[in-house]
This record gives C-alpha cells, structure tokens and sequence, in this order.
C-alpha cells in the first residue's frame, strides 16, 4: 500500500484504509475522467437500465481506473486490455490492493491485435482516451466492434478535430463526392515514451461527423453522441472531446 501512495497517478484510487492515490498536477486533470464516468453511466443507464452487465472489455485500459468504474457501475467481470509495461503492473498492483483481482482482469495486448477468440465478445466495450493517439483508428474502432456482442454497447471517447465539409472531384469534375468527415494528423513523435501517448507518433484524429460515419458503416447502429453534464470537463462541454455511443448490429 505505501508503494502504490508513493507514486503519482494519472487518476485517484480510493485504496483500504482511506488514503488515495495522488493524481497528477494535484488532482487538475481529474475533472476530465469524473465527466467520462458521469457520461458512461448516464450511457449504460439509458442501455442497460437496471438489468447486470455481465462483462465488458477496457480497451487501453491505462491504471485500470475505467475498469474499476465498470465494476462500480454494475458490471460483474471486466478484461482491461493495455499494451504498456508499466500501466499492467500499475492496474494489476491497485486492482489487487482494492481486492479485485477475481472480477477484473488486464491483459497485455494492443488494440490491433485484440481478437474475439482471444478475448471473447462482451454486452458492453470502452474505448476511452485511445483512437485519436493512433495511425489506424478505424482499425482500432473494427476491433472494439468485433469484441462488442451483437446488441451490445460500444462507447467511444476520444479528443476530435474540427471538420472539413464539402465536395471533392473524386477523379473527375463530374464525379463529385461529399466529405463525410475528417482526420487531422497530430504529431507525438517525441512523445511514444509518454505515459499517455501514442506508441508509434502519428497520429489521426477524427472531427464528430466522421467518427459518427465511420461507426455507423463498421456495423453499429444507434449512434449518438452521449452529453456531457452541465458542469463537466471544458473539452465535453465545448465539444473538443466527445463520447459517441454505438449499437452493435
Ligand atoms: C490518454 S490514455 C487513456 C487511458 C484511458 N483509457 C482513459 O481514457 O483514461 C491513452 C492510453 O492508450 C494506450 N495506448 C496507446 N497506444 C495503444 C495501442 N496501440 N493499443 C492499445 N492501447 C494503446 C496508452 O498506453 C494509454 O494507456
């Protein structure tokens, strides 16, 4: 216990005992997961209403902090997938110390090589702070809808950009197509090393339109955006981040 407290941690587990992990910069990043954890609930409440979710699946699941929500917030076992070294030692020492060990499991793994026969196909997957630090961030989006039951409920976070509308002569001016949405290349090259980073350094990231497009074409219907609460993160409430609830078909 004294060795999980003499770290700093991207979020604040209440451990046995009473004391909490120490966040960074004392706690000024906390309100941008309290918000996800409001909006994820207002999402499972409107899905699931009161019936048990019998699993769900974490995907980059960090310190495991997400993971520990989902049991808090009805959800029986829960597989955190997370390819960095350090963030599987993290969830597993503070799962272990909350004496969750049985229900929530981490799993090394990146996104791109999760595969339902490994990992199996659950009512309800996250996909929180992940696809805007990737390359290929329909492919991640195909994964989480392969690991999303039929029926299931798929909720996308992610930071996005601001889109492009429009028509583009696609070959021809006679053929002319309309955007659908947009991708803005981030550089974190530098940073592959960082915590909370990309592990390649190239990095797409959606505008709302398109990631609302793409999950409706990789087989989820009902796709909504799920609102912030009235005193949430800035980033929600001004629409930089959002969270994009979809159906598996
Ligand atoms: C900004 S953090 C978000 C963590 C957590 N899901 C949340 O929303 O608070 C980004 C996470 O994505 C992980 N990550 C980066 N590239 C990944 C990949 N290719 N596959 C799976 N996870 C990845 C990082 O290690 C890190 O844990």
């Amino acid at each position: 216990m004294k060795d999980l407290l003499a770290k700093t941690w991207f979020y604040r587990f209440p451990l046995p005992g009473g004391a909490v992990t120490p966040s960074y910069h004392d706690g000024a990043l906390d309100a941008v997961h309290t918000t996800r954890v409001d909006m994820m609930g207002r999402a499972l409440r409107e899905h699931f209403g009161n019936a048990p979710i019998a699993s769900a699946v974490d995907l980059a699941c960090h310190q495991g902090w997400f993971s520990w929500q989902l049991t808090e917030h009805g959800v029986d076992r829960v597989t955190g997938i997370e390819p960095r070294d350090e963030h599987v030692a993290d969830a597993r020492a503070v799962i272990a110390a909350m004496g969750l060990s049985e229900r929530i499991k981490i799993k090394q793994c990146d996104v791109h090589d999760t595969t339902p026969e490994r990992f199996g196909v659950h009512p309800l997957v996250l996909c929180f702070g992940l696809i805007y630090h990737l390359e290929n961030p329909i492919g991640a989006l195909r994964r989480a809808r392969a690991l999303t039951a039929k029926g299931g409920l798929c909720l996308v976070e992610t930071q996005v950009v601001p889109g492009m509308r429009g028509f583009v002569d696609w070959g021809n001016y006679r053929f002319v197509r309309p955007l659908k949405g947009s991708f803005g290349i981030i550089d974190e090259m530098e940073e592959t090393h960082a915590a909370e980073a990309s592990t390649t350094g190239i990095c797409l990231a959606p505008d709302t339109e398109g990631l609302m497009w793409i999950m409706r074409q990789i087989g989820f219907t009902d796709v909504a955006l799920v609102p912030p609460p009235a005193d949430g993160y800035e980033q929600h409430l001004y629409g930089k981040r959002v969270m994009v609830r979809g159906v598996a078909v």
